[in-house]
C-alpha cells in the first residue's frame, strides 16, 4: 500500500526552509519563514521568556495532564490580550479560550469545530492568504472559496473588490477568515474604518467571522493591532479567533496558541466549549504545557510583563526601521518603481510583487531565498545582508 502513495506536495514555505539549510553558499540570505531575527540575524529567546523558564523549572512540581482545554491561567490571558482586560463579553461569560498546539492548531480546531456544527460549512479566505489556511480548512472537511484582497497594480488593498465579491457570493451561515493585523503574506491590512464596514456587512449578512491573529504586537502595537478585531467583537454575536504566541513571545517551537470562542450568550459557552474539547480529544487529546506556562508566568508578573513588552517594542521598531532602510537603499540603486509599498505594508512581511522568474533569479544568482509568491520576511534583513539584498532586488526590479 505504501508504494502507491502519491505526494500531495510539500508546503512551499517549509520546503524552502529546508532548501536554504542545504545551500552551502556562505553569503546566503533567508527571507522565507516568518520568524523575527535581530540585527545580528539571530532568532533570540526573549529575556522575559528565559527568566520565566528559570522560574518554571524550580516551581514545576508535576507533569500530570493539563486537560483538553489547557492551562486555565494561560487561557484567561489569551482572551484578555485579544479582547481587552475590560472586555464586556468576557465579563458576561460569553468567551472561552482553549489552549492549542500553536496558531495552526487553533485554526485546525476551529475548522474541525465548524465542520462538526455544520457539515456543509464554507470558509472564505482572502486572495492571497497564508499558504496553510486552505490545506488546514480542506483537511478538516470545509469547503473553501476566495475573495479578492490584494491589488497587484499598487500592491495595496482591493477593498471595493472584496466587499462586492462577498456581497454577491457569500451566503448566510458562511464563515469568513480575516487577518487581525500584519496580513500574511501581503502586509496589507484593513483600516479601522474598513473593519467597521466589514463588521456591519457580516452582521447584516449573518456571516461568522473567524479571525487569525498570529502577529499581534508586530504591526503597530499590542492594542493597536487588535483595534479592528475588538470593534468587530463588540458588534457581532459570535466569533472565532485563532491566536499564536509564536511571534510575539518568539516561542515558535513551543507551539503555543489559542482558539478563542465568543458566543451569543453565557448559556451557550458550556456546549460550544464541550464541542471544541471533543474535536481536541480525538485529535491530539490535550495540549503540551511548557509554552503556555511561559506565557502565563510572564503575564502574571508585572516586571516580566514590562520587560517582555519593552523587548517586543524593540522588535517592532527594528522591523519598521529596516523597511525604511531597504526602501532608501533601493532608491539609491536607482530603482524607479514606486517603492512606497515597502514602508506602507506592516508587520513581518512585505509582498514584493516579484514573479516566479525573479524569485528563482534571486535564489540561484544571489543566494537570496524568498517565498515563491514574492513574500519576504522583512525581519530577516540585517546589517550583514541588507547590501546584498538591495543589490539583488535592484537587479530584478530594474
Ligand atoms: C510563515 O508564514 O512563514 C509562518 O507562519 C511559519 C509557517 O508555519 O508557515
Amino acid at each position: 500500500m505504501f508504494e502507491s502513495v502519491e505526494s500531495r506536495g510539500v508546503d512551499q514555505i517549509l520546503a524552502l526552509m529546508q532548501a536554504f539549510r542545504a545551500d552551502p553558499r556562505p553569503g546566503k540570505v533567508d527571507l522565507v519563514v516568518g520568524v523575527y531575527k535581530d540585527a545580528q540575524g539571530r532568532v533570540p529567546v526573549m529575556r522575559a521568556v528565559k527568566a520565566a523558564e528559570r522560574l518554571l523549572i524550580e516551581a514545576e512540581d508535576t507533569k500530570t495532564y493539563v486537560g483538553m482545554a489547557g492551562d486555565a491561567d494561560y487561557r484567561a490571558h489569551a482572551a484578555r490580550l485579544l479582547l481587552g482586560n475590560d472586555a464586556p463579553q468576557i465579563a458576561e461569560g460569553r468567551v472561552t479560550s482553549l489552549q492549542t498546539v500553536g496558531g495552526s492548531g487553533a485554526l485546525r480546531v476551529g475548522c474541525d469545530l465548524l465542520k462538526s456544527l455544520n457539515a456543509d460549512m464554507k470558509l472564505w479566505v482572502s486572495t492571497p492568504t497564508w499558504a496553510n489556511h486552505v490545506p488546514v480548512a480542506t483537511d478538516a472537511g470545509l469547503r473553501t472559496d476566495a475573495y479578492p484582497y490584494f491589488r497587484p497594480s499598487d500592491r495595496g488593498l482591493d477593498f471595493d473588490g472584496m466587499m462586492a465579491h462577498l456581497d454577491a457570493q457569500s451566503a448566510e451561515g458562511d464563515a469568513i477568515l480575516l487577518h487581525a493585523c500584519c496580513h500574511n503574506p501581503t502586509g496589507v491590512d484593513l483600516s479601522f474604518d474598513q473593519w467597521k464596514t466589514v463588521t456591519d456587512f457580516l452582521v447584516a449578512r449573518g456571516l461568522l467571522p473567524f479571525v487569525d491573529c498570529a502577529y499581534q504586537g508586530l504591526g503597530k502595537g499590542m492594542e493597536e493591532d487588535v483595534a479592528g478585531l475588538r470593534h468587530m467583537a463588540a458588534h457581532v454575536p459570535e466569533m472565532l479567533i485563532a491566536s499564536s504566541f509564536s511571534k510575539n513571545f518568539a516561542v515558535y517551537r513551543e507551539r503555543t496558541g489559542a482558539l478563542t470562542i465568543m458566543a451569543r450568550a453565557a448559556e451557550d459557552i458550556g456546549a460550544i466549549q464541550g464541542a471544541a474539547e471533543t474535536v481536541i480529544r480525538s485529535n491530539y487529546s490535550m495540549p503540551p504545557s511548557h509554552g503556555a506556562r511561559i506565557v502565563a508566568a510572564v503575564l502574571d508578573d508585572p516586571a516580566l510583563t514590562a520587560d517582555w513588552s519593552e523587548e517586543l517594542d524593540e522588535m517592532r521598531k527594528r522591523i519598521a526601521s529596516v523597511r525604511q532602510t531597504l526602501r532608501t537603499m533601493l532608491e539609491e540603486r536607482q530603482v524607479t518603481k514606486d517603492l512606497s509599498f515597502v514602508t506602507d505594508q506592516t508587520g513581518m512581511f512585505s509582498y514584493t510583487g516579484f514573479g516566479p522568474e525573479a524569485v528563482a533569479t534571486l535564489r540561484d544568482d544571489h543566494g537570496i531565498y524568498i517565498a515563491g509568491d514574492g513574500r519576504i520576511n522583512v525581519a530577516g534583513l540585517s546589517e550583514d545582508n541588507l547590501d546584498a539584498v538591495a543589490d539583488g532586488f535592484a537587479a530584478v526590479m530594474r
